[in-house]
């Protein structure tokens, strides 16, 4: 079922006016009525997946044999699952501030990854991944170089840009120094053009951040960071960059008509790099 955007602005703005638990599992639900199947669920993070395994091959590092921690785990264990069966991963920690995962999905997914890898799946998780509901990954606590990675997928634009600053210098320090890496697949477009092909994919960009904060709700948060600014937070929390690639606006996508002030200082390249997929390394310590 597909709500247009009026209608999910209108819905999401009262669970916000409700107790955060009640909002939080009415979401869940409304979520849950929106979601698609498990095979083309498994097809997009599969398709994620694969991409990241080609760039990293082609800058010398893998998954393999690594502890990876997930940020954002979303409604299927997907990435999870491909790291450990696939690219033999050696564990899997994956947070999330809701709680998605569900029993029933869990059993199908399990009996649907089984039957296309031959591996021997129960009905719940198996033991080298981790699952951290309703766990905002900054208050968790690593011990200093014991992590060889980090993966997110379309997660990085829905955290606030103090919480982005704070996550990547916690990163800094409890990921390897010598091999350890973070590997993200940001999404700074408007997420509302994908269910309303009138909306520009940089719609958002018109607003002030007053106007935008009176659309959004905390269910749909938008940061509406622009890439150069990605790459500033990197560096300045101790990263450089070992490989960056993103998509710019095609013919026929326009910018809306009016760009607010706080992102004209950026060209139109900076203004729609959309699907970029970014590799970071720690400097030295
Ligand atoms: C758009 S979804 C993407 C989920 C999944 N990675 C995917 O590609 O389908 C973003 C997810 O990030 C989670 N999230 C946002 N901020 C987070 C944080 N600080 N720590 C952990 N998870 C977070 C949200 O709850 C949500 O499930």
């Amino acid at each position: 079922m597909q709500l247009n955007n009026k209608l999910k602005t209108k819905i999401f703005k009262f669970l916000e006016l409700l107790p955060k638990s009640w909002g939080d599992t009415l979401y869940h639900h409304l979520q849950c009525l929106n979601s698609r199947s498990i095979f083309s669920e498994y097809n997009l993070h599969r398709s994620t997946i694969e991409k990241f395994a080609v760039i990293l091959k082609s800058v010398n590092l893998s998954f393999e044999g690594k502890r990876i921690i997930e940020i954002g785990s979303g409604w299927l264990p997907v990435i999870p699952y491909e790291l450990i069966f696939r690219y033999k991963a050696k564990e899997v920690l994956t947070f999330d501030i809701n709680e998605h995962y569900q029993k029933r999905l869990l059993k199908e997914f399990n009996q649907f990854y089984s039957r296309l890898y031959s591996v021997n799946l129960t009905t719940t998780l198996p033991a080298s991944i981790r699952y951290f509901p309703r766990t905002n990954i900054l208050k968790s606590h690593f011990t200093n170089s014991t992590i060889n990675a980090v993966i997110s997928r379309n997660v990085l634009e829905h955290i606030p840009p103090d919480d982005l600053i704070k996550i990547h210098k916690q990163a800094y320090d409890y990921l390897t120094p010598d091999d350890g890496f973070i590997i993200h697949l940001i999404s700074p477009s408007d997420h509302r053009a994908y269910s309303d092909p009138r909306i520009s994919l940089w719609d958002f960009l018109q607003y002030s951040q007053k106007e935008w904060d009176q659309i959004q709700t905390r269910f749909d948060y938008h940061n509406r960071w622009r890439l150069p600014q990605y790459m500033q937070m990197f560096e300045n929390c101790g990263f450089y960059v070992e490989f960056l690639s993103y998509k710019t606006a095609r013919e026929g996508q326009k910018l809306p008509v009016k760009i607010h002030s706080d992102f004209i200082k950026y060209s139109q390249q900076e203004l729609t790099a959309g699907n970029v997929i970014v590799i970071l390394r720690p400097n030295n310590r």
